[in-house]
């Protein structure tokens, strides 16, 4: 079953061509950077714009390098929520137009849940779905907008047990990025200066947001808020602070304390979680996906994570950690597959349902 994948939620303008849910058979990705970058954020009026000039040049290359025509699709998929309205709606109307012409299902995919659906892409002959190995197992969504864990019985049915309370992860390492200097967008650049060699992690002890006892909420602005005044200087009585000369050498000690921080906090959240899950039963793996799943030291965490808990780890290779539409593709097929369909009345929502 051939099913196309349509993503355009926020500033990638992205469509894929999926077969029988993992094999990914083409993923095109058409990202805006350049044209947010002089703002250092995206600018939704830009996006939209950006969406429909894009969105069919892409569909048509996907379908090229699938080696496919609109004729061979099964079925199309479209991110519907969260995301910037005004870019939703490019992709949704594209893909109820094409579903409509080709008589095709349409299914609508929730894009947060689709990033925990990425570990199961593969481009060669990987090994197919088998819900009854993996499941039930913990998920972890990590990206520019949200961060939460869940819950998940299987690929299609899962629930919120903690969020974050203020800033998304990504959310953190951009503004982080932003403090220290570093280009839009920033979370791949801090990644980097954090792996300057010889830089120091434990050069500045910064918080780790534990909230209450039992919480499996997170929470980055405390984190965000001492690197900015390890940055520019704690202020003093007349509100005034005095900046600290920072070396290139200290820039990079402050990327890494930083990034060992924001690791930790995920890690001790996740070991949380995996003993709430272990009360009610087994927990067979750990799903994962988001922008910040591509981070270096957050995958390696990641790894020892769930190798010294003895479950299975599903970390999507970058391409798939960040946004694409090969993950919607894949959401997409095992939706339907459990009877999902939208009609034509499908509509963009701005935030997400799980
Ligand atoms: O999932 P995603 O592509 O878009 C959203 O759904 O938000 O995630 C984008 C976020 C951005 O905040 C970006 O800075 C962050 O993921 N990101 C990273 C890295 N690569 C992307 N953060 C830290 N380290 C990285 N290597
Ligand atoms: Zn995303």
């Amino acid at each position: 079953m051939l099913l196309l994948g349509l993503e355009t939620s926020c500033d990638e303008t992205a469509a894929a061509i999926v077969e029988d849910g993992a094999r990914v058979r083409s993923s095109v990705v058409a990202s805006q950077h350049d044209l947010h970058a002089e703002y250092a954020g995206v600018v939704p009026e830009i996006a939209s714009r950006a969406h429909v000039e894009r969105i069919t040049p892409v569909v048509r290359a996907a379908l090229r390098d699938a080696g496919a025509t609109l004729a061979d699709l099964d079925a199309v998929a479209v991110g519907y929520r969260p995301g910037l309205i005004g870019s939703l709606v490019v992709g949704v109307a594209a893909a109820k137009a094409l579903a409509w012409s080709l008589s095709v299902p349409l299914v609508g995919v929730d894009h947060v849940h689709a990033h925990l659906y990425a570990g199961w892409l593969h481009e060669g002959n990987g090994a197919l779905f088998d819900a009854d190995a993996m499941f039930p197992a913990l998920g972890l969504v990590v990206s520019g907008g949200h961060t939460s864990i869940y819950s998940m019985e299987s690929p299609v049915v899962l629930s919120r047990l903690g969020a974050t309370i203020d800033d998304a992860l990504g959310e953190a390492f951009d503004k982080a990025a932003a403090i220290l200097g570093l280009p839009y967008p920033g979370g791949p650049a801090l990644d980097a200066l954090a792996r300057t060699p010889g830089a120091n992690e434990h050069a500045h002890d910064f918080p780790i947001a534990r909230l209450d006892r039992d919480s499996l909420d997170f929470s980055f602005s405390g984190l965000k808020t001492a690197l900015l005044y390890a940055v520019r200087g704690l202020p003093g009585p007349s509100g005034q602070a005095t900046p600290p000369v920072l070396s290139e050498r200290d820039r990079a000690d402050l990327a890494a304390s930083f990034q060992r921080a924001a690791c930790a906090a995920v890690v001790l959240k996740l070991g949380r979680a995996l003993a709430v899950l272990r009360e009610r039963g087994p927990c067979r793996a750990l799903l994962t996906g988001g922008g910040v799943t591509a981070n270096t030291r957050l995958r390696a965490e990641l790894t020892t994570f769930a190798r010294r808990e003895g479950i299975e780890l599903r970390l999507p290779p970058a391409r798939f950690c960040l946004d694409n539409a090969a993950m919607i593709a894949g959401l997409g097929h095992a939706l339907l597959a459990a009877g999902t369909r939208h009609d034509l009345s499908l509509s963009a929502v701005p935030t997400t349902g799980c």
